[in-house]
């Protein structure tokens, strides 16, 4: 029986898998099991941020996984420490809080805000405002705060009190907040939803709402964090702190990793016993996790990312004179939309046949997110298939 055969009689559908197996892979090129390369501008997902096999990042993997891998959040080890020290130093907020993905992130930020209402405003403040459009992750919480009912049919009744509103909308924002407000959940660029960057004008309107009436801000940084937007977070481009930013897919290089770090003025109102995680940030996924902070941290790296997402953004829209299919370019960074007016899943699927891979975001956008390390000739490349495929 073939691979796939076996894969289909013992694993849920849960997703619509392309008929490729994936036996190796080194920086952006995946090679299948028939020895075709592709280039991988999809990178799990926004997820291998140091691209595939990245040498250093194995012996880091290496180094630790032969000392100590796990041994729970009962006792204490260096890896978590140092790990969130860094992110604590180049985020500029105060206390870190690790899990195993990115819905776990926003499971742990949905909870602080809930448990921060109760103690610092009043018992009934438990609203959460979350944005039509967005991407949370697939757990309970997350999958209420996400704003695309497509996601969450028959999971109904959802978790009570989140309420949408329109994204970029500040006055829809303001209509919908009262006393029982306790956070604001968005991303600041919407991944999945189609890569809708968020206003300059709009963060900073928010922030002030957050800072007025007492509220938590929370920005969902799981695909837009660790250095995609050129810097390590979003909100780095906008000049807009958070009192709360989740984090998971490129903080590991592959390795499962998520995590979330506040305020001290928030993160303070978890205690032993508000909320935990077995896994959660054992010394394994905290050494790795630790390499690829100091590799995109070191001189130059975020630099590099933002040249090339400019470069890669550039000559996207340089195609729409030769291609009236495309209608927009968005995003920055290396997290790049195309929209178009045509299927994605066509030009997904043709890109495939021709050695690059992409993926879908939205209903109508083409997105990029190849690993950071991507390099001009690679995005030179993509490009040239892109074009041919549109
Ligand atoms: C913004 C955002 N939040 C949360 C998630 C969920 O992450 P995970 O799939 O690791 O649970 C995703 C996944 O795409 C995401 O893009």
């Amino acid at each position: 029986m073939d691979l796939i055969t076996r894969g289909n009689n013992v694993i849920m559908e849960t997703y619509k898998r392309f008929p490729l197996i994936f036996e190796k892979g080194q920086g952006c090129t995946l090679t299948d099991s028939d020895g075709k390369e592709y280039l991988d501008f999809v990178a799990g997902i926004a997820v291998d941020a140091l691209g595939h096999c990245h040498p250093g990042l194995m012996d880091a993997m290496k180094t630790q996984i032969e000392k100590l891998v796990h041994i729970s959040n009962l006792y204490w080890s260096e890896p978590g420490i140092e790990l969130a020290e860094i992110l604590t130093e180049e985020s500029g907020l105060d206390k870190v809080f690790f899990c195993n993905s990115g819905a776990e992130a926003c499971e742990a930020a949905l909870k602080l805000c809930r448990v921060y209402g109760k103690l610092k405003k009043n018992s009934d403040a438990v609203e959460i405002i979350a944005m039509e459009q967005s991407f949370h992750g697939r757990t309970y919480g997350a999958i209420s705060a996400t704003g695309q009912k497509k996601y969450q049919a028959n999971l109904e009744p959802l978790l009570p009190e989140i309420h949408h509103v329109p994204f970029n909308d500040i006055d829809a924002l303001k209509a919908r907040i009262s006393p029982k407000t306790c956070g604001i959940i968005l991303e600041p660029i919407q991944g999945e939803g189609g890569i809708y960057p968020a206003d300059l004008s709009y963060l900073q309107e928010v922030r002030k709402i957050c800072d007025d009436e007492n509220i938590v801000l929370i920005f969902d940084e799981v695909q837009t964090g660790i250095g995609r937007s050129g810097k390590l977070f979003a909100y780095q481009q906008y000049g807009v702190i958070p009192d709360v930013v989740t984090m998971a897919k490129g903080l590991g290089g592959g390795v499962p990793i998520g995590g979330i770090i506040a305020k001290n003025h928030v993160a303070e109102v978890f205690t032993p016993g508000t909320h935990a995680s077995t896994f959660g940030g054992n010394p394994f996924v905290c050494a790795t996790a630790k390499y690829v902070l100091e590799t995109l941290t070191a001189p130059g790296f975020f630099n590099s990312v933002e040249k090339n997402g400019a470069y890669l953004k550039s000559k996207l829209e340089a195609l729409k004179k030769d291609h009236p299919s495309i209608i927009e370019v968005r995003g920055m960074g290396l997290i790049i939309g195309v929209e178009v007016s045509t299927q994605p899943g066509t030009i997904v699927a043709k890109a495939m046949d021709k050695g690059l891979l992409l993926i879908g975001a939205g209903h109508n956008a083409v997105r990029f997110v190849p690993p950071l390390i991507v390099s001009k000739e690679e995005i030179d490349q993509a490009v040239q298939i892109f074009s041919e495929c549109l």
